[in-house]
């Protein structure tokens, strides 16, 4: 509770003028620190063809996200948690997120059935959209993992997340390779701390490099497989890994959601 206070304290004194969903905040916090997904480059057209932009209001980017199929997106929880279905708009297909290639809009928000229980916790979310995605050569799905993320795995996350900690997101998105932390090193790395869990992988490259705010719920790809989901981290790029939803541990609970079953896997 405490690090959200002060999470919330700081987004009142630093909120940029185009402000969306922070990363979560682990410990204390410097805000002269920054990263953006630094170190980190711009994406290539057409290189994440499954990353989306969701905005409150369509020209207001507040997270990333990923295509499952035709219908569903996957986000993190706190990216949607106490929304309406009208904010969340869903920006297809562009490298920029203020130039959609294609705009949907939400029918039904997913949170996880224990999320932030406990704190930090099954931080992912589903969005079934009213329309059907056309996909293109800049529009297309991810794929699930079908094994769970190894050392020495690539890991490529992309996203418009902010330049410095508390920034505003970028125009282009970016993209930046990471390497994959183990669970146990991870958790030694942030002292045995109860926000991490089984449902969490971490990722690392260099100090100076990371997801930063506006990275929020996007995407985390491993040879073509979505395998995270951006939570939380010490912003941005300080020297500690990024911890995100690991999403073959979520697998079983998305495939229910997605078949329309609603049973609560965690
Ligand atoms: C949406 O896509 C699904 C899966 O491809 C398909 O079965 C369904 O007919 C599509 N719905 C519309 C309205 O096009
Ligand atoms: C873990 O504890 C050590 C020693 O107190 C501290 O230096 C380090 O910053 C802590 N790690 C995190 C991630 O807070």
């Amino acid at each position: 509770m405490q690090l959200l206070c002060l999470n919330l304290f700081l987004l009142l004194l630093l909120q940029p003028p185009n402000f969306c969903q922070s990363k979560r905040l682990f410990g204390p916090h410097s805000t002269e620190l920054s990263g953006r997904i630094k170190g980190g480059e711009e994406a290539e057209i057409g290189f994440a063809p499954y990353q989306v932009s969701l905005q409150r209001t369509v020209g207001s980017h507040n997270c990333g996200g990923a295509i499952l199929n035709e219908k569903w997106i996957i986000t993190a929880g706190h990216c949607v948690e106490n929304f309406t279905p009208a904010l969340v708009n869903v920006i297809t297909g562009t490298n920029k997120w203020a130039e959609p290639g294609g705009i949907y809009y939400t029918e039904e928000i997913h949170m996880h059935c224990m999320y932030d229980q406990p704190y930090m916790h099954n931080d992912i979310a589903l969005v079934k959209l009213t329309q059907n995605i056309t996909f293109n050569e800049l529009t297309q799905p991810i794929d699930l993992p079908n094994r769970p993320v190894r050392s020495g795995d690539e890991i490529v996350l992309t996203g418009w997340g902010a330049e410095e900690a508390y920034g505003g997101s970028v125009e282009n998105l970016q993209k930046l390779t990471l390497g994959f932390v183990p669970l146990d090193e991870c958790y030694d790395i942030f002292n045995q701390t109860s926000s991490m869990g089984v449902g969490h992988i971490c990722t690392f490259s260099r100090e100076g490099e990371g997801s930063c705010h506006c990275d929020s719920g996007g995407p985390l790809v491993s040879n073509g497989h979505l395998v995270g989901v951006v939570n939380w981290g010490r912003p941005c790029g300080v020297g500690f890994p990024d911890v995100q939803a690991n999403v073959y541990y979520y697998l079983d609970w998305i495939r229910s959601k997605i078949s329309g079953n609603d049973r609560c896997y965690y």
